[in-house]
């Protein structure tokens, strides 16, 4: 049985990013750079996982120990190459018997599809690259092959002759290799301009009459993010792939151009989604349901049948039931709604368990934080809350009950109770005529 280990190399220093936040956990379709990159380790089936970072990012070392399950992370104590940079992890090199591959960090749109071509490959040649054909042909290395179509070398952009800066084929950045092959080569990278090129392997490989091989990527996966121009461009593109995705799948977007998505959204076919409406990290809609304009949704549930918006926003642990309807300048947040039941307009329900069938009218409050601590509120089925209602949790409102408009409501409401809170109705005959009076006396 042999294994496959993944590296991804993320130690260089990121420094066009002109930020104080590390390059590759900046955000990409709500999750960080690095985040889509593991996943493509991970759908390629990797067994290992090893990140390369240098001695400075204490912070990526944090986030990647709490989110992602690795084999390890490796050190690169100066930025001395890519070659050196893949070195700094022959710890895990030396212990894997199979394949290996090296994608970068900041190079988010890999497709597990175009790696895997590459191990079959690798049962005849040890090493095997990636080319692209770009439009622009700049910064890339280029890739020479033979006259048997192998791969000679691969020259950076800087180091080629002018004969070689015509060649089309260039370097897509990634590698895959036999890891018990790779060690050696990797040890005897000459310096160039004081770096160590990680494709300085191929060179050495042909050397000792190795054969290096090629797998053609697409120019899109190969895009990599250097500044904050590339990390807009990268957002662009994965929201308009995504879009793309969810077309095919067969939901409506009235105006693709203005909804965004994450890269773990789930939405069901048949679904209407209107302008400007925003999906955050881990949402589901389940069954066809119409999202009205200018939704903020994240960490929530919808299920068919379900309107939701204008103006409305879900927070995470919402679990909306069947045909339930949100409406405008509505929050939920920690809450489930069950089905057919309505929270139309102005409200904020938070720690709430809501039953069938039940209405909450408009500038209805669920009071879940008494400033130490987060309450629940019960909401039975059938219930009936009036306008302008305050909810002090912890709370139980028993079946059917109904709740006057206007209540301030913190004691338990039994089943088909009529509860309110309010002050006894007063009216002054001719009052406002003599209160204009009084205050013009005074002036
Ligand atoms: C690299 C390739 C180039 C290819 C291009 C495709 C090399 C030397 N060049 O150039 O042939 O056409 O990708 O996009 O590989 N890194 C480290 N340690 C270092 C240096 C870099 O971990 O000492 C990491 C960086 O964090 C980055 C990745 O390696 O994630 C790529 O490095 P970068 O300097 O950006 O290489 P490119 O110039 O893009
Ligand atoms: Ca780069």
């Amino acid at each position: 049985m042999y294994s496959i280990l993944g590296v991804v190399l993320a130690a260089g220093k990121g420094s066009r990013m002109k930020s104080p936040h590390l390059k590759v956990l900046h955000p990409l379709g709500g999750k960080a750079i690095v985040d889509h990159v593991l996943k493509t380790l991970e759908a390629l089936g990797c067994h290992e996982k090893v990140v390369v970072i240098n001695d400075e990012m204490d912070h990526l070392k944090k986030y990647l120990h709490d989110h992602h399950p690795l084999t390890g992370i490796s050190i690169q104590d100066a930025p001395l190459g890519t070659g050196h940079a893949l070195l700094s992890a022959q710890e895990f090199i030396k212990k894997t018997k199979g394949m290996g591959v090296v994608v970068f960090g900041d190079t988010p749109f890999v497709n597990p599809e175009t790696l895997k071509k590459s191990f079959a490959k690798l049962e005849k040649s040890p090493l095997v690259v990636f080319g692209m054909t770009p439009r622009d042909k700049r910064q890339y290395g280029r890739i020479a092959l033979n006259s048997e179509g192998y791969v000679e070398k691969i020259i950076e952009d800087n180091l080629c002759t002018d004969e070689e800066l015509k060649l089309s084929l260039c370097n897509a950045g990634m590698l895959a290799f036999r890891t018990e092959t790779i060690l050696p080569l990797l040890e005897a990278i000459p310096e160039i301009e004081g770096e160590y090129y990680l494709f300085e392997v191929v060179r050495l490989a042909r050397e000792q009459g190795l054969s290096v091989d090629y797998v053609i990527a697409d120019e899109y996966e190969t895009q990599g993010i250097n500044s904050q121009q590339e990390l807009a461009q990268a957002e662009q593109f994965f929201q308009n792939m995504m879009r793309k995705r969810f077309l095919d799948h067969g939901v409506t977007l009235i105006d693709p151009n203005s909804v965004y998505f994450s890269p773990d959204t789930e939405i069901a076919a048949g679904t209407v989604i209107e302008p400007h409406v925003f999906f955050g990290p881990l949402v589901k809609i389940t069954g066809p349901a119409h999202i009205k304009g200018f939704c903020h949704i994240e960490g929530a549930e919808i299920s068919q049948g379900c309107v939701v918006g204008p103006f409305a926003r879900l927070r995470p642990q919402t679990l909306l039931a069947p045909c339930v309807k949100i409406g405008n300048f509505v929050e939920v947040k920690a809450s489930y709604i069950s089905d057919g039941s309505k929270i139309n307009h102005l409200s904020y329900i938070g720690d709430a368990q809501v039953g069938k069938d039940v209405n909450i009218g408009a500038g209805t409050i669920t009071c879940n934080y008494d400033g130490m601590k987060k309450h629940l509120t019960r909401i039975e089925d059938n219930v009936f809350i009036g306008s302008n209602t305050s909810l002090i949790a912890p709370l139980t409102i028993g079946q059917g009950a109904m709740i006057g408009a206007g209540s301030t409501i913190n004691y338990n409401v039994s089943s088909h109770s009529l509860a309110l809170t309010r002050a006894d109705y007063k009216e002054i005959k001719e009052g406002a005529t003599r209160l204009r009076f009084k205050k013009k006396e005074i002036l």
